[in-house]
């Protein structure tokens, strides 16, 4: 089973264990992770799951689909090269931990 890091603004970390079926919204969700709202439930619909995956592991996730992209840019703290909806990332079986930083807000 893998891990998700996530770090807020504040420096303060939470640890959460993942499956490999489970979305990283979906994790943060059922383990209390704040700033991490998830409102449309993954259907691609809110982009209330931004998060900023860690730089250095940005290209060990499957890269975001157009419609991913598309909702990217409704998200209301900045956007950036590493932005992601973590409903759209499950973590691949090659990555034991996953990094990804909460944005300052979500609406
Ligand atoms: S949870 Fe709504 S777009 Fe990710």
């Amino acid at each position: 089973m893998a891990r998700v890091r996530f770090v807020q603004r504040d420096g303060t970390e939470k640890n959460v264990e993942i499956g490999s079926s489970i979305s990283v919204m979906m994790a943060a969700v059922r383990n209390g992770v704040r700033g991490i709202d998830g409102e449309c439930g993954g259907c691609l619909d809110c982009a209330t799951c931004h998060v900023y995956v860690d730089e250095a592991q940005a290209g060990l996730v499957p890269p975001p689909t157009e419609d991913e992209i598309e909702l990217l840019s409704n998200v209301t703290a900045p956007r950036r090269s590493n932005s992601r909806l973590s409903c759209q990332i499950k973590i691949p079986s090659s990555i034991d931990e996953l990094i990804v930083f909460v944005p300052e807000n979500q609406s």
